[in-house]
């Protein structure tokens, strides 16, 4: 399908006197696939004992943080932080990235580093010194403990709690972060979204990289984001950024002024592969501002002015990035495009847990005669 995309594309700029009347008069939905998400099979159960661990501190190291600090649920589950929070003691060097709809995803970071499942992923949060630096071992000590999670794990069919049932119920918590409701999948857009539309699918030729339900390609691109200098600046978020690398094998980290990005995978030796960074979805944008891996761009409006530029400034900047010489009234159609994209704010009862949680335990009456 996106080779179509690509193809039609340059038809697109070949003819570019001629493009815009054609965009705004073609119906595109037919050689394009974006649309709505499917729904995902859910088991209730286990997503129920998944939303309760999300938002329980007990699973950090120093039971200080959750998932939930980093991905919270009134900013469509990122961080209000270009870049995000870390582990107490450290900063992170990336933006913390919406969790609404990874679920649908086949590849996970900014970097594309995780390809395999969420199962994967969640391990990698839970373990990684600078976000939760949790143990294992203790995690599954922990969470026995506590009276309900015995019963929640037993119900949800889990058996006694274990870091395999963590690792697994988790995922399926993310699972129900679907989104909904948007003007987009509930064809109710306004004229300005439509004619935005025709913009982002024509003349700006955004769905040459966002496209598919969840408005991408899966695939790294170099759009030339500028750096966010706070990286290198603050010790907090450096020593993050010094961890990771090393641990990646980046060459020559400790000069390094820059995000390797997707570097870390392909590691090419001319390393024109530098800064390479996913093409996010565009879903829920109306709540996880900043924008980008470093957050640097604050605004849709800003967005759009990136790419009319045609990007930023990047050697290995894509050759599919041109100024695109947008009129104000396609820049503000196309914000109106993307607003239409966001649905309802996921931060009801289904999807957070709000019941406290106990600070001591009875215990067992009967503990020497319990096997764990
Ligand atoms: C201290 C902050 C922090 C905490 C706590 C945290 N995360 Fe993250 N999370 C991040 C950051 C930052 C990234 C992006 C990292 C990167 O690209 O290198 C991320 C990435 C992810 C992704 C990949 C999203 C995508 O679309 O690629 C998932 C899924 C995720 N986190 C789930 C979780 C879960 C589940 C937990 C709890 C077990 C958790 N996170 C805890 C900061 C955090
Ligand atoms: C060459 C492929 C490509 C094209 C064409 C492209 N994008 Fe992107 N887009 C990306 C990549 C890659 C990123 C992530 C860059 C980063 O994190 O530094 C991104 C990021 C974004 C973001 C930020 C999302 C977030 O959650 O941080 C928005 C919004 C966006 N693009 C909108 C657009 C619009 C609108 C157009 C058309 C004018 C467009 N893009 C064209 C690849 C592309």
């Amino acid at each position: 399908m996106s080779h179509k995309l690509i193809k039609r594309g340059r038809l697109m700029l070949a003819v570019s006197g001629l493009s815009l009347a054609m965009a705004a008069t073609t119906t595109l939905a037919a050689d394009t696939d974006i649309g709505p998400l499917p729904k995902l099979k859910t088991d209730i159960l286990k997503a129920e004992l998944g939303k309760r661990l999300f938002f329980d501190n007990r699973l950090s190291g120093d039971a200080a943080i959750s998932c939930s600090t980093c991905h919270q649920p009134e900013y469509g589950f990122a961080h209000p932080d270009a870049l995000s929070p870390g582990y107490p003691g450290n900063g992170h060097f990336r933006n913390a990235p919406t969790l609404i709809n990874s679920a649908h995803k086949g590849v996970w970071m900014h970097d594309g580093r995780l390809g395999t499942n969420l199962n994967d992923v969640t391990r990698e949060m839970l373990t990684e010194t600078y976000i939760m630096n949790m143990d294992m071992r203790l995690m599954q000590e922990r969470v026995k403990q506590d009276p309900e999670y015995v019963r929640m794990f037993k119900e949800a069919g889990f058996g006694e709690p274990s870091n395999g049932g963590i690792r697994n119920a988790i995922p399926e918590y993310l699972k129900t972060l679907t989104s909904r409701g948007s003007a987009f999948d509930e064809d109710r857009m306004s004229q300005a979204a439509k004619r935005g539309m025709d913009v982002f699918k024509g003349k700006a030729n955004c769905v040459e990289c966002h496209n598919g339900a969840n408005f991408s390609d899966n695939k790294p691109h170099n759009t030339g984001v500028p750096e966010n200098w706070d990286i290198f600046l603050n010790p907090m978020n450096h020593q993050a950024f010094l961890a990771y690398g090393l641990f990646m094998g980046v060459e020559n980290i400790y000069n390094l002024k820059r995000d390797a990005g997707a570097h870390v995978q392909t590691h090419k030796a001319d390393r024109s592969d530098m800064g390479k960074f996913m093409t996010p979805g565009l879903r829920e944008l109306n709540y996880t501002s900043p924008y980008m891996h470093n957050g640097m761009i604050k605004t849709l409006e800003d967005v759009v002015d990136f790419y009319n530029q045609g990007g930023g400034e990047d050697s290995h900047k894509s050759q599919k990035l041109k100024p695109l010489m947008l009129s104000d009234t396609e820049k503000k159609d196309l914000v109106e495009f993307l607003k239409a994209l966001s649905g309802e704010k996921l931060t009801g009862k289904e999807f957070v847990w709000d019941a406290p949680y106990p600070a001591e335990y009875e215990a067992y009456a009967n503990w020497r005669h319990i096997r764990n």
